[in-house]
Formats: structure tokens, C-alpha cells, sequence
């Protein structure tokens, strides 16, 4: 079967259509249009502008991948649509287009949840993990620890108490002046510094928990930039970054060695835009090895937002029988 997945939560418009046969998952095609450089000019995304340029390009996207797919939406079998959490705005969009398509071409559509779904990304590597396994998403806007019982019932362990990690590694990044969303600059400029120059609080916050914290992280790392401007002194940037970078990887790498113990799991998959980091990988590898568990990342492009995770993730929603009608709705969290 082939399933159309459709994405606007947050800053891209994407579509996709993956082909189930076999019990296997293979992307024909996965179109994403990002909206960066105008939420750029801003320092981040602006919602009101996301939702507005979602309508622009949704139905171009969508025609792509049905294109690039090689087929037309006759030959799609369900449609899948992330209809929470995100930016109200700019989910409604997606679920409103997914909605009129199902609807008016009598095509089933499964509703699906983003962070979900980015777990679902590890379902479309050529190697999948087999249920349960042990999950870690991060993202700009999550930072949580799950239970992956099958690819449509996550219970979570943890989750972060306030920032999550991408929303962490953009602020630092946008005070030392790298352009909007940091994450991937600081993770090249964490390279040319010294981890060791400067010493961060950890994100694995003390106690009997599974949780993360980054607020005090950020605030360390920005009270360390502001304290060195007062003197009239300036940080070394790369060792801001590396210091940065570290403590957020042992803090992220410490709660997964623990998940990884409480679960009993042999299967550590990682998801979500900041699974794109090196420094991240590197630091979950080392203790999957340790562990003698095995590491799934997705691809690059399949870390940050996108729609073949979506339709991935609907089309295990759609085996469970999960079915939405013309009432979905958009919630933001
Ligand atoms: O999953 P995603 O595309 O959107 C959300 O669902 O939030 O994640 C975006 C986040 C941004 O904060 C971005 O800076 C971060 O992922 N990111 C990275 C890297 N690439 C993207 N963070 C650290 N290192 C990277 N290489
Ligand atoms: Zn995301």
C-alpha cells in the first residue's frame, strides 16, 4: 500500500509517499520546503508567518511528492497527517488539506503525532528496530525519553522540565551570532574548541528521575558570555561551543545508559532534529557499546521535520485501525 504523509507543524511544508509491502517500508519520494530563511530575518519562527506560508506552498509540495513518487492520488491508499503538537497556526493547514484530499478521493486519513512520528523514522532504515526498544527524541521543541512498545505506543520515561535540547542549542547560538536555527553551525564550531575551557551544569538533573533540565545549562552558558562582555572581554566562541556541546551530549548519553538499564532493552533509537548532531551520535554510540545495545539513527534528512516519519507513522496507525473523519482537528500540545 502506499500512504501520502503530509507535515506543517512547525517551519516546513513537506510531503511524502511511502510504499508498505512485505511488512517493509520503502520512501518513493520526500519533498520539503522550508521556511528558514524567512523566519531568519526574525532570530525564529514567527507563527503567524509559518501558517501563511504553509498555505502558500502545501499544494505544490504535496503535487511534488505525488510526482516524484511517480504516481497520482488515485494510487494512494491512506493519507497521513500530523495533526498535533506544534504551532496551531501552521498544523491546521496540513490537517485542513490532508482532510479535503481524504475526503473528496474517499481515501482513508490516519491522524498522527509529530513526536511520534520522528520516532518513526527508524522504521524507514533498511535495518528497523523491533518493538520494544528504547527511544530518545530531540528536537527544537522536545526532549523525552519513551518506551517504544510497538511504532504506535510510546510510553514515555522523562521528558526535559523546561527548554528542550534544540531550543537550548539555538539560544547559545544565537547569542555568540550564528544565524537562526544554530544547531548545526554550533555543532561544526564545537569542533575547533576546547570541551574542557569552561565548565557547564549538566542537563541529567540529580534526583530519582529520568528528566532533563537545560534552562540551567543555557542560562550558565549565557551568564558566561555576559560576565566576559562586562569585563570587556571576549569568550572564545568554538570553546563555548564545545563546552556547550559536551555537557549537553554526557547529560543526554547519562539518561540514556540509565533508560537503557531500566528498560532492559538491547535497542537505543534516536530521533528528532538534534539526532542530527555528531558530537550526539558519537556520545550514544560509545554508550550503546558499552551496553552492548545497538544504535538506529535515521539519516540526516530524515532527523529533522519531514514527511516520510509522518508517513510512516500512519501507516502502523493505520494497521492499528486508526481512523480520523471530516471533525480532526489541530491541537497544539
Ligand atoms: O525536529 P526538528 O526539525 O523540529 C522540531 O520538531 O522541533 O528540530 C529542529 C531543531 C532545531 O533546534 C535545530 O537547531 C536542531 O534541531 N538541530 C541541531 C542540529 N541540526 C538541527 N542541533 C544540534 N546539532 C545539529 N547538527
Ligand atoms: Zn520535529
Amino acid at each position: 500500500m502506499k500512504i501520502l504523509g503530509i507535515e506543517s507543524s512547525c517551519d516546513e511544508t513537506a510531503a511524502a509517499v511511502v510504499e508498505a509491502s512485505g511488512g517493509s517500508l520503502k520512501i518513493l519520494s520526500n519533498v520539503v520546503a522550508s521556511q528558514i530563511e524567512m523566519h531568519r530575518l526574525w532570530g525564529g519562527v514567527v507563527p503567524e508567518l509559518a501558517g501563511r506560508a504553509h498555505i502558500e506552498k502545501i499544494s505544490e509540495v504535496c503535487d511534488n511528492a505525488l510526482k516524484d513518487a511517480g504516481c497520482s492520488v488515485k494510487d494512494i491508499d491512506a493519507i497521513a497527517v500530523t495533526s498535533s503538537p506544534g504551532l496551531i497556526g501552521a498544523l491546521l493547514v496540513g490537517v485542513n488539506f490532508a482532510k479535503c484530499l481524504a475526503f473528496s478521493h474517499n481515501i482513508p486519513l490516519v491522524p498522527v503525532e509529530h513526536v511520534h512520528a520522528h520516532l518513526c523514522a527508524s522504521a524507514l532504515l533498511e535495518e528497523s528496530p523491533k518493538p520494544p526498544f528504547t527511544a530518545l527524541a530531540v528536537s527544537g521543541g522536545h526532549t523525552a525519553i519513551y518506551l517504544g512498545e510497538s511504532f504506535t505506543r510510546f510510553t514515555e520515561l522523562a521528558s526535559t522540565r523546561d527548554d528542550a535540547a534544540g531550543e537550548a542549542f539555538d539560544k547559545v547560538a544565537r547569542v555568540i551570532g550564528l544565524p537562526y536555527p544554530g544547531g548545526a553551525a554550533m555543532d561544526k564550531l564545537a569542533y575547533e574548541g576546547d570541551k574542557n575551557a569552561m565548565r557547564f551544569p549538566s542537563p541529567a538533573i540529580a534526583g530519582n528521575t529520568l528528566d532533563f533540565s537545560f534552562s540551567g545549562l543555557k542560562t550558565a552558558a549565557l551568564n558566561a558570555l555576559n560576565s566576559a562582555r562586562q569585563k570587556g572581554e571576549e569568550i572564545d566562541r568554538a570553546d563555548l561551543a564545545a563546552s556547550f556541546t559536551a555537557a549537553v551530549c554526557s547529560g543526554i548519553a547519562k539518561r540514556a545508559e540509565e533508560a537503557l538499564k531500566q528498560t532492559g532493552s538491547k535497542q537505543l533509537v534516536l530521533a528528532g532534529g538534534v539526532a542530527a548532531n555528531s558530537h550526539l551520535r558519537a556520545a550514544l554510540k560509545n554508550v550503546c557499546d558499552k551496553m552492548g545495545a545497538r544504535l538506529f539513527v535515521p539519516p540526516i534528512s530524515l532527523c529533522g521535520d519531514n514527511a516520510a516519519m509522518v508517513a510512516a507513522a500512519g501507516y502502523f496507525r493505520y494497521l492499528d485501525g486508526m481512523r480520523a473523519d471530516t471533525g480532526l482537528n489541530a491541537f497544539a500540545d
